[in-house]
């Protein structure tokens, strides 16, 4: 029997080249390897955006025609809406007695997310028991494996410390919820970093939208090249005749995702001997990019062609979740004494 995996993402926006190489990419080699569950995290996104829910439906749709046309297939894992499965609604409630606010109040991203955000009002109960929701998600479905980010980590952690805490309460032997283990995925070439592939954006941190430096995968060829043209390279490197540092350049650093090694190779080379220029170096990145998702992008033009398409998508999702999520919810009951 294959290994579970689950995992969820926010639907708060367009994708762009970090989902894509940092999240994306290593659920399709999933989806092939273990039972997969990818589900939009619907209420996730509401615990920031409750006091303008309005796009997250739309989101939530776009981000199931991203995944398909990027190559999940439904027939082989699970895509289903958080919101579709009441049954974790209900298991929240009861980690929500089993988990001492302390547990909460010291998690990084909470501290973190409540300074850095300041346009939203995050003072609310269901930002803070985020935790114990994503929580809630894994245990519903007894899965074992979680493939996140590094920067989730310690959410894992936390939620590994209440499911614990929720057994040893209510004696659950060999009935209890398991306890998540993250998954750091191999890429084909041997490294575990694929699910952290950090991806810088055009000013140099970590790609995000917030941040302003993103290019989506739903960019328009031009669009593109203009953020290409925007993007930052070895800050040290100011004129033609300065060596520049490819190690340190994101344009590099980019490029490399998505180029092949040869030619890689080769502006590696003359970047460092002074005798090539980032401006042509921008050019082919821009090219590459739009080679690169050109493929996608007809894909995806034909599915937001099908009405109805991402609807049925999320149905079928259900239908294979909502057993699973039935059975745990019953077994916590009994196991709480209800
Ligand atoms: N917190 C995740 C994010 O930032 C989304 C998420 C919600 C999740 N529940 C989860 C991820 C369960 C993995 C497993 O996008």
């Amino acid at each position: 029997m294959k290994e579970r995996v689950l995992t969820g993402y926010r639907p708060t926006g367009k994708l762009h080249l970090g989902h894509w190489f940092g999240n994306l990419q290593n659920m399709l080699a999933l989806q092939d390897q273990y039972e997969a569950f990818y589900f939009v995290a619907d209420w996730h996104a509401l615990t920031s955006e409750w006091q303008n829910p309005a796009d997250i439906a739309r989101y939530t749709e776009e981000m199931v025609l991203d995944w398909v046309a990027a190559g999940l297939d439904p027939d082989k894992c699970a895509i289903y809406r958080q919101s579709d499965i009441p049954q974790v609604a209900e298991l929240l409630l009861y980690f929500s007695m089993v988990t001492p606010m302390s547990w909460l109040e010291r998690t990084p991203s909470y501290k973190e997310q409540q300074q850095q955000i300041g346009d939203k009002d995050l003072s609310n109960l269901g930002f803070f028991t985020y935790p114990a929701l994503q929580t809630a998600d894994i245990a519903i479905m007894d899965a074992a494996r979680v493939p996140v980010g590094e920067d989730q980590l310690p959410h894992l952690e936390l939620g590994r410390e209440i499911v614990r805490r929720f057994n040893s309460t209510y004696k659950a032997g060999n009935r209890g919820l398991i306890e998540p283990k993250a998954l750091l995925a191999a890429a084909d070439d041997g490294r575990t970093d694929a699910a952290d592939a950090r991806v810088p954006g055009t000013d140099g941190r970590k790609m995000s939208k917030s941040y302003g430096n993103a290019i989506f995968i739903s960019d328009t060829p031009d669009e593109i090249r203009k953020k290409a043209m925007d993007f930052m390279t070895d800050p040290a490197r100011k004129q033609l005749t300065d060596a520049g540092n490819p190690d340190i350049c994101p344009l590099h650093q980019v490029h490399k995702l998505v180029a092949a090694d040869d030619k890689i190779a080769d502006w590696d080379a003359c970047c460092r001997a002074a005798t090539c220029g980032c401006v042509p170096h921008k050019k082919d990145l821009a090219e590459d990019l739009v080679t690169h998702f050109a493929d996608f992008q007809t894909r995806r033009a034909a599915l937001d062609a099908r009405p109805g398409f991402a609807k049925e998508v999320l149905e079928a999702g259900a239908e294979k979740t909502l057993p699973i999520a039935q059975a745990t919810i019953e077994r916590c009951r009994s196991l709480v004494g209800l």
